[in-house]
Protein backbone atom coordinates (compact mmCIF):
# COMPACT_ATOMS: atom_id res chain seq x y z
CA UNK A 1 0.00 0.00 0.00
CA UNK A 2 1.24 3.21 -0.79
CA UNK A 3 1.39 6.60 1.43
CA UNK A 4 -1.24 7.90 0.07
CA UNK A 5 -5.01 7.89 1.78
CA UNK A 6 -7.24 9.66 -0.62
CA UNK A 7 -6.64 10.93 -4.02
CA UNK A 8 -8.68 12.78 -6.28
CA UNK A 9 -8.58 13.37 -9.63
CA UNK A 10 -10.31 15.54 -12.28
CA UNK A 11 -13.41 15.01 -10.28
CA UNK A 12 -16.70 16.71 -12.48
CA UNK A 13 -20.06 16.34 -10.25
CA UNK A 14 -23.22 18.34 -11.68
CA UNK A 15 -26.51 18.77 -10.30
CA UNK A 16 -29.04 18.74 -12.50
CA UNK A 17 -27.36 21.31 -15.30
CA UNK A 18 -25.46 23.46 -12.51
CA UNK A 19 -21.72 21.82 -11.56
CA UNK A 20 -20.75 21.55 -7.72
CA UNK A 21 -17.50 19.93 -8.74
CA UNK A 22 -15.67 21.78 -11.61
CA UNK A 23 -12.41 19.33 -11.71
CA UNK A 24 -11.50 19.00 -8.42
CA UNK A 25 -8.13 17.54 -7.38
CA UNK A 26 -6.59 16.65 -3.99
CA UNK A 27 -4.17 13.96 -2.47
CA UNK A 28 -3.98 13.23 1.18
CA UNK A 29 -0.75 11.32 2.69
CA UNK A 30 -1.72 8.38 5.21
CA UNK A 31 -1.82 10.04 8.57
CA UNK A 32 -2.25 13.38 8.24
CA UNK A 33 -5.05 15.75 8.74
CA UNK A 34 -6.19 17.48 5.67
CA UNK A 35 -8.67 21.09 5.99
CA UNK A 36 -11.08 21.71 2.90
CA UNK A 37 -11.43 25.34 3.12
CA UNK A 38 -14.53 27.08 1.34
CA UNK A 39 -17.64 29.17 1.75
CA UNK A 40 -21.02 28.20 1.36
CA UNK A 41 -21.95 26.16 -1.53
CA UNK A 42 -18.02 25.44 -2.51
CA UNK A 43 -18.56 22.00 -2.70
CA UNK A 44 -17.33 20.88 0.53
CA UNK A 45 -20.52 18.07 1.25
CA UNK A 46 -20.36 17.11 -2.44
CA UNK A 47 -17.10 15.86 -2.03
CA UNK A 48 -17.40 14.30 1.13
CA UNK A 49 -20.66 12.21 -0.19
CA UNK A 50 -18.41 11.13 -3.17
CA UNK A 51 -15.15 10.04 -0.94
CA UNK A 52 -17.45 8.27 1.41
CA UNK A 53 -19.83 6.47 -1.64
CA UNK A 54 -22.83 8.16 -0.58
CA UNK A 55 -22.72 10.08 -4.36
CA UNK A 56 -20.72 8.82 -7.72
CA UNK A 57 -18.86 11.65 -9.41
CA UNK A 58 -20.07 12.56 -12.87
CA UNK A 59 -16.46 11.95 -14.53
CA UNK A 60 -12.94 12.16 -12.68
CA UNK A 61 -11.55 9.08 -10.39
CA UNK A 62 -11.12 9.25 -6.89
CA UNK A 63 -9.41 6.70 -4.34
CA UNK A 64 -9.66 5.80 -0.70
CA UNK A 65 -7.52 3.99 1.40
CA UNK A 66 -6.49 2.08 -1.76
CA UNK A 67 -10.00 1.69 -3.13
CA UNK A 68 -11.94 3.10 -6.08
CA UNK A 69 -15.10 4.71 -4.78
CA UNK A 70 -17.22 3.50 -7.67
CA UNK A 71 -15.67 0.50 -8.72
CA UNK A 72 -14.62 -0.65 -4.90
CA UNK A 73 -17.02 0.85 -3.11
CA UNK A 74 -17.90 -1.69 -0.28
CA UNK A 75 -14.13 -1.84 0.29
CA UNK A 76 -13.95 2.21 1.04
CA UNK A 77 -16.73 1.68 2.97
CA UNK A 78 -15.28 -1.00 5.66
CA UNK A 79 -12.22 1.54 5.91
CA UNK A 80 -13.88 4.46 6.39
CA UNK A 81 -16.14 7.00 9.16
CA UNK A 82 -18.29 9.43 8.28
CA UNK A 83 -19.49 12.41 10.05
CA UNK A 84 -21.95 14.17 8.48
CA UNK A 85 -22.58 18.02 8.21
CA UNK A 86 -26.15 16.66 10.07
CA UNK A 87 -25.68 14.53 12.84
CA UNK A 88 -27.58 11.38 12.83
CA UNK A 89 -28.63 10.84 16.46
CA UNK A 90 -31.41 9.21 18.02
CA UNK A 91 -31.88 12.52 20.44
CA UNK A 92 -34.76 9.96 23.12
CA UNK A 93 -31.65 7.49 23.55
CA UNK A 94 -29.09 8.39 25.56
CA UNK A 95 -25.10 8.35 24.30
CA UNK A 96 -24.40 4.89 25.14
CA UNK A 97 -27.54 3.47 23.62
CA UNK A 98 -26.72 5.71 20.53
CA UNK A 99 -23.09 3.93 20.36
CA UNK A 100 -24.27 0.55 20.66
CA UNK A 101 -26.88 0.97 18.17
CA UNK A 102 -24.53 1.92 15.44
CA UNK A 103 -22.03 -0.62 16.62
CA UNK A 104 -24.62 -2.92 15.75
CA UNK A 105 -25.70 -1.79 12.66
CA UNK A 106 -22.07 -2.47 11.85
CA UNK A 107 -22.48 -6.03 12.61
CA UNK A 108 -20.63 -5.91 16.29
CA UNK A 109 -22.22 -8.58 18.21
CA UNK A 110 -23.69 -7.73 21.23
CA UNK A 111 -21.16 -7.74 23.37
CA UNK A 112 -18.46 -6.56 21.91
CA UNK A 113 -20.95 -3.58 20.80
CA UNK A 114 -21.55 -2.63 24.95
CA UNK A 115 -17.34 -2.67 24.73
CA UNK A 116 -16.88 -0.46 22.22
CA UNK A 117 -19.35 2.02 22.67
CA UNK A 118 -17.86 2.25 26.94
CA UNK A 119 -14.26 2.56 25.04
CA UNK A 120 -15.56 5.40 22.78
CA UNK A 121 -17.37 7.35 26.00
CA UNK A 122 -14.12 7.42 27.92
CA UNK A 123 -11.86 8.13 24.96
CA UNK A 124 -14.22 11.17 24.17
CA UNK A 125 -15.07 12.31 27.74
CA UNK A 126 -18.63 11.44 27.87
CA UNK A 127 -18.31 8.22 30.45
CA UNK A 128 -20.17 10.05 33.02
CA UNK A 129 -23.20 11.12 30.49
CA UNK A 130 -23.68 7.95 28.53
CA UNK A 131 -27.29 7.49 30.35
CA UNK A 132 -28.53 11.04 29.62
CA UNK A 133 -30.42 11.18 26.42
CA UNK A 134 -28.94 13.02 24.00
CA UNK A 135 -31.42 15.86 23.49
CA UNK A 136 -29.91 17.08 26.84
CA UNK A 137 -26.78 17.01 25.58
CA UNK A 138 -24.95 20.72 25.14
CA UNK A 139 -23.80 21.35 21.37
CA UNK A 140 -20.06 20.01 22.04
CA UNK A 141 -21.53 17.13 23.87
CA UNK A 142 -23.37 16.42 21.03
CA UNK A 143 -20.18 17.02 18.13
CA UNK A 144 -18.22 14.70 20.26
CA UNK A 145 -20.55 11.42 20.61
CA UNK A 146 -21.11 11.91 16.44
CA UNK A 147 -17.17 11.56 16.42
CA UNK A 148 -17.54 8.94 18.58
CA UNK A 149 -20.08 7.22 16.40
CA UNK A 150 -18.21 7.63 13.49
CA UNK A 151 -15.49 5.95 15.10
CA UNK A 152 -17.11 2.38 16.17
CA UNK A 153 -15.42 0.36 13.46
CA UNK A 154 -11.84 1.95 13.89
CA UNK A 155 -11.81 3.69 10.51
CA UNK A 156 -8.43 4.14 8.42
CA UNK A 157 -9.92 7.20 6.79
CA UNK A 158 -12.44 9.27 8.31
CA UNK A 159 -14.23 12.44 6.62
CA UNK A 160 -15.74 15.32 8.96
CA UNK A 161 -17.61 17.44 7.44
CA UNK A 162 -17.77 20.59 9.35
CA UNK A 163 -17.23 19.13 12.81
CA UNK A 164 -17.70 22.30 14.47
CA UNK A 165 -20.22 24.55 13.00
CA UNK A 166 -22.62 26.33 15.35
CA UNK A 167 -20.50 25.16 18.45
CA UNK A 168 -19.58 27.84 20.87
CA UNK A 169 -15.55 28.35 21.51
CA UNK A 170 -15.32 25.74 23.79
CA UNK A 171 -17.42 23.23 22.00
CA UNK A 172 -15.23 24.06 19.61
CA UNK A 173 -11.99 23.51 21.40
CA UNK A 174 -13.56 20.30 22.90
CA UNK A 175 -13.52 18.52 19.71
CA UNK A 176 -10.47 19.99 18.36
CA UNK A 177 -9.04 18.22 20.86
CA UNK A 178 -10.60 14.97 19.77
CA UNK A 179 -9.72 15.21 16.13
CA UNK A 180 -6.40 15.98 17.57
CA UNK A 181 -6.02 12.94 19.50
CA UNK A 182 -7.30 10.61 16.42
CA UNK A 183 -4.84 11.81 13.92
CA UNK A 184 -2.24 11.48 16.96
CA UNK A 185 -3.71 7.87 16.75
CA UNK A 186 -2.75 7.58 13.07
CA UNK A 187 -5.80 7.64 11.47
CA UNK A 188 -6.00 9.99 8.35
CA UNK A 189 -8.53 12.72 8.48
CA UNK A 190 -10.44 15.02 6.19
CA UNK A 191 -12.04 17.60 7.41
CA UNK A 192 -14.02 20.62 5.57
CA UNK A 193 -14.92 23.87 7.44
CA UNK A 194 -15.27 27.51 7.07
CA UNK A 195 -13.03 28.20 9.72
CA UNK A 196 -9.66 29.72 8.70
CA UNK A 197 -8.82 29.04 12.22
CA UNK A 198 -9.75 25.70 12.73
CA UNK A 199 -7.62 24.47 9.44
CA UNK A 200 -5.00 26.22 10.95
CA UNK A 201 -5.42 24.78 14.21
CA UNK A 202 -5.95 21.23 12.84
CA UNK A 203 -4.64 20.08 9.23
CA UNK A 204 -1.17 19.29 8.22
CA UNK A 205 -2.30 21.07 4.35
CA UNK A 206 -5.31 22.78 3.54
CA UNK A 207 -6.96 22.67 0.00
CA UNK A 208 -8.70 26.13 -0.38
CA UNK A 209 -11.91 25.40 -2.20
CA UNK A 210 -14.21 27.97 -3.97
CA UNK A 211 -16.97 27.06 -7.05
CA UNK A 212 -15.68 23.39 -7.16
CA UNK A 213 -12.09 23.53 -7.28
CA UNK A 214 -9.27 23.97 -5.38
CA UNK A 215 -8.02 27.38 -6.01
CA UNK A 216 -4.81 26.80 -3.67
CA UNK A 217 -2.99 24.55 -1.51
CA UNK A 218 -0.64 24.02 0.62
CA UNK A 219 0.34 24.57 4.55
CA UNK A 220 -1.27 27.31 6.15
CA UNK A 221 2.14 29.19 6.25
CA UNK A 222 2.64 28.50 3.04
CA UNK A 223 -1.03 30.15 1.92
CA UNK A 224 -0.03 32.67 4.18
CA UNK A 225 3.35 33.62 2.62
CA UNK A 226 1.66 33.34 -1.09
CA UNK A 227 -0.69 36.81 -0.24
CA UNK A 228 2.31 38.91 0.11
CA UNK A 229 3.46 38.03 3.51
CA UNK A 230 3.55 40.59 6.55
CA UNK A 231 1.18 43.07 7.37
CA UNK A 232 1.02 46.59 9.54
CA UNK A 233 -1.52 46.60 12.13
CA UNK A 234 -1.53 50.70 13.40
CA UNK A 235 -4.30 52.00 16.38
CA UNK A 236 -5.18 55.29 16.58
CA UNK A 237 -5.70 56.98 19.81
CA UNK A 238 -8.07 58.95 17.77
CA UNK A 239 -10.62 57.50 15.05
CA UNK A 240 -11.11 61.06 13.79
CA UNK A 241 -8.25 60.10 12.25
CA UNK A 242 -8.65 56.69 10.80
CA UNK A 243 -9.02 58.08 7.19
CA UNK A 244 -5.66 60.23 7.08
CA UNK A 245 -3.71 57.17 8.30
CA UNK A 246 -5.45 55.12 5.37
CA UNK A 247 -4.25 57.48 3.17
CA UNK A 248 -0.67 57.16 4.28
CA UNK A 249 -0.43 52.77 4.07
CA UNK A 250 -0.44 52.74 0.82
CA UNK A 251 2.98 53.93 -0.07
CA UNK A 252 4.63 50.96 2.03
CA UNK A 253 2.28 48.08 0.64
CA UNK A 254 -1.30 46.96 -0.95
CA UNK A 255 -4.71 47.50 0.20
CA UNK A 256 -5.23 49.65 3.02
CA UNK A 257 -8.62 47.76 5.56
CA UNK A 258 -9.71 50.00 8.06
CA UNK A 259 -11.56 48.33 11.32
CA UNK A 260 -12.99 51.64 12.68
CA UNK A 261 -14.52 49.57 16.03
CA UNK A 262 -10.72 48.99 17.13
CA UNK A 263 -9.22 52.01 15.28
CA UNK A 264 -7.40 49.81 13.21
CA UNK A 265 -5.93 50.71 9.98
CA UNK A 266 -3.93 47.62 8.67
CA UNK A 267 -2.04 46.82 5.53
CA UNK A 268 0.40 44.32 3.44
CA UNK A 269 3.86 45.41 3.65
CA UNK A 270 6.73 44.36 1.28
CA UNK A 271 9.24 45.24 3.10
CA UNK A 272 8.80 44.85 7.12
CA UNK A 273 11.89 47.13 8.73
CA UNK A 274 11.27 50.06 5.68
CA UNK A 275 7.35 49.57 6.12
CA UNK A 276 7.89 50.07 10.00
CA UNK A 277 10.46 52.59 10.36
CA UNK A 278 8.47 54.61 7.39
CA UNK A 279 4.79 54.16 8.75
CA UNK A 280 6.51 55.53 12.02
CA UNK A 281 7.86 58.41 10.19
CA UNK A 282 5.14 59.84 8.36
CA UNK A 283 2.46 59.08 11.36
CA UNK A 284 5.11 61.65 13.02
CA UNK A 285 4.91 64.21 10.36
CA UNK A 286 1.59 63.97 9.60
CA UNK A 287 0.74 64.79 13.53
CA UNK A 288 -1.41 61.50 14.02
CA UNK A 289 -1.06 59.57 17.31
CA UNK A 290 -0.70 55.64 17.47
CA UNK A 291 -1.29 53.60 19.89
CA UNK A 292 0.43 50.68 19.00
CA UNK A 293 1.97 49.81 16.06
CA UNK A 294 2.68 45.77 15.24
CA UNK A 295 4.20 43.91 12.34
CA UNK A 296 2.17 40.55 11.40
CA UNK A 297 1.57 37.69 9.13
CA UNK A 298 -1.86 37.85 7.81
CA UNK A 299 -4.24 35.56 8.79
CA UNK A 300 -5.96 32.34 7.20
CA UNK A 301 -8.82 35.07 6.93
CA UNK A 302 -7.07 37.35 4.74
CA UNK A 303 -5.66 34.83 2.76
CA UNK A 304 -9.18 33.35 1.89
CA UNK A 305 -10.45 36.68 0.80
CA UNK A 306 -7.47 37.29 -0.74
CA UNK A 307 -7.90 34.51 -2.84
CA UNK A 308 -11.48 34.45 -3.41
CA UNK A 309 -11.68 38.05 -4.30
CA UNK A 310 -13.03 38.40 -8.15
CA UNK A 311 -10.07 40.81 -8.72
CA UNK A 312 -7.51 37.96 -7.94
CA UNK A 313 -9.40 35.04 -9.83
CA UNK A 314 -9.50 37.57 -12.75
CA UNK A 315 -5.69 37.80 -12.43
CA UNK A 316 -4.80 34.64 -12.32
CA UNK A 317 -6.69 33.63 -15.38
CA UNK A 318 -5.76 37.28 -17.71
N1 LIG B 1 -28.94 17.70 -3.75
C1 LIG B 1 -28.65 18.81 -4.43
N2 LIG B 1 -29.39 19.19 -5.50
C2 LIG B 1 -29.10 20.29 -6.21
N3 LIG B 1 -28.05 21.12 -5.93
C3 LIG B 1 -27.28 20.81 -4.88
C4 LIG B 1 -27.54 19.65 -4.08
N4 LIG B 1 -26.58 19.60 -3.11
C5 LIG B 1 -25.78 20.68 -3.30
N5 LIG B 1 -26.20 21.40 -4.36
C6 LIG B 1 -25.53 22.62 -4.89
O1 LIG B 1 -24.18 22.29 -5.19
C7 LIG B 1 -23.29 23.30 -4.77
C8 LIG B 1 -22.28 22.75 -3.76
O2 LIG B 1 -22.98 22.37 -2.59
P1 LIG B 1 -22.29 21.71 -1.33
O3 LIG B 1 -23.37 21.31 -0.39
O4 LIG B 1 -21.35 20.66 -1.77
O5 LIG B 1 -21.47 22.96 -0.74
P2 LIG B 1 -20.74 23.12 0.67
O6 LIG B 1 -19.38 23.62 0.37
O7 LIG B 1 -20.87 21.89 1.46
O8 LIG B 1 -21.57 24.30 1.35
P3 LIG B 1 -21.91 24.54 2.91
O9 LIG B 1 -20.71 25.22 3.48
O10 LIG B 1 -23.07 25.45 2.85
O11 LIG B 1 -22.21 23.23 3.55
C9 LIG B 1 -24.15 24.42 -4.21
O12 LIG B 1 -24.37 25.35 -5.23
C10 LIG B 1 -25.44 23.72 -3.84
O13 LIG B 1 -26.52 24.59 -3.94
MG1 LIG C 1 -21.68 21.42 3.26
Amino acid sequence: MTGTAITVEGVHKKYRDKPALDGLDLEVARGTVHGVLGPNGAGKTTLVRILSTLLRPDRGRVEVAGHDVVTEAAAVRFRIGLLGQHAALDEQLGGRQNLEMFARLHHLGARRARERADELLLRFGLADTGRKAVGQYSGGMRRRLDLAASLVTDPEVLFLDEPTTGLDPRGRAEVWASVRSLADGGTTVLLTTQYLEEADQLADRISVVDRGRVIADGTADELKARTGGDRIDVVLRDAGQLAAAGALLPAFGGEVSVDADRRLVSAPVADRMAALTGVVRALESAGIEAEDIALRRPTLDEVFLHLTSDDHRAKETA
